[in-house]
């Protein structure tokens, strides 16, 4: 027994050294020490084996089963070395190529103004509020002094979804919604989207808008114009020159729209200005008295003023752009360019 021990070792060791691939390696591994491998066969038989003799047999076993364990495991690093070898061989990289650039998003031009003006509110003391964009008449109209068969209705064409509910119109319904939930000081701004069904150069059917409100005790037209120039020199620059000029909302009186001296031409007179020289940025005014009474605060104890400006119009006056139907239409060479 002990003599086919030694052959069996002798034949193993010869046969890995003749190989030469990963499977060749295993199968050896498996002819030799697998379950039903030749050195598990002769372990089997150690019944055969006289008894004074079965110690040291089953010792030469273990040793010739660990030797031959330990060649295969070099064999098989061999191996592993080599495969790497071959490997960084044929994968060679080129570093002299160009770089794949990664295409990276940007803040949308309507967003980023939308931010800016937020934040230079935010400054002066106003929380970000918003509401929602499918609205009650009640809110959209009624409340803020604009009654069913209004001739003012008019001034805004409307989506209607039933009756009595509408895509809003302006972000001024926000006002109603927060005076009915708190008393003065209030000091809010409102960005959001607004639906109107118009499409030109000018218009799309859905564009944004920010609502600006301030009701506190002893407000004055003065405190609307401070503030509203006090926050377009700080959109337009400190150059900029303004102008208020009367108008009317249903929800304000008296009312103001703000104009600022056209950025395209500095008042000369262009295509963008109408020749005018001006260009229309919000419309203002001190809230109306109808609508405190409509949200129970008292006209005679409290007064405000409220604002409302279309973002798109500021950031194509900002950013020189024409047609404000680009905003909209995601072409990734127009938007990266901000
Ligand atoms: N809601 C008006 C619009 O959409 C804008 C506006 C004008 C809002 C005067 C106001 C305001 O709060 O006082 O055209």
């Amino acid at each position: 027994m002990s003599g086919e021990l030694q052959q069996l070792e002798k034949d193993a060791l010869a046969e890995l050294a003749a190989v030469t691939t990963e499977e060749q390696i295993l199968a050896v591994r498996t002819k030799y020490l697998g379950r039903k491998g030749l050195l598990t066969g002769l372990l089997r038989n150690i019944a055969q084996v006289p008894d004074a003799e079965k110690p040291l047999f089953g010792k030469r076993c273990n040793e010739v089963k660990n030797s031959v364990n330990c060649k295969i495991e070099d064999a098989l690093k061999v191996q592993l070395t080599r495969k790497r070898e071959d490997l960084l061989l044929k994968e060679k990289i080129d570093v002299t190529l160009p770089g794949r650039v990664v295409k990276c998003g940007r803040i949308h031009p309507v967003i980023q103004v939308r931010r800016e003006i937020c934040a230079i509110f935010a400054s002066f003391g106003f929380s970000i509020v918003e509401g929602p964009e499918v609205e009650l008449d009640y809110y959209n109209f009624e409340a803020l002094n604009i009654p069913k068969d209004h001739p003012a209705r008019d001034m805004q064409d409307t989506f209607y979804i039933e009756e009595n509910i509408v895509l809003r119109t302006h972000t001024s319904p926000v006002q109603v919604r927060i005076m009915e939930k708190m008393k003065p000081p209030v000091r809010i701004l409102s960005p959001g989207r607004v639906y109107r069904p118009d499409s030109d150069v000018s218009h799309t059917p859905m564009f944004h808008q920010i609502e600006g409100l301030l009701v506190e005790k002893g407000v004055s037209f003065a405190d609307l114009k401070g503030m509203l120039t006090a926050f377009l020199k700080k959109v337009f620059g400190r150059e900029t020159t303004l102008r208020f000029r009367p108008s009317f909302f249903p929800f304000t009186e008296p009312s103001a729209e703000v104009d600022i001296r056209c950025v395209m031409c500095n008042g000369r007179g262009c295509r963008v200005c109408g020749q005018s020289g001006w260009l229309e940025i919000l419309g203002s005014g001190m809230v109306d008295p109808a609508v405190f009474q409509n949200v129970g605060y008292d006209p005679e104890e409290y007064t405000g003023f409220a604002f409302g400006l279309g973002l798109e119009r500021i950031a194509m006056l900002k950013y020189g752009i024409s047609d404000i139907r680009l905003f909209f239409e995601n072409d990734i060479r127009f938007l990266r360019q901000f």
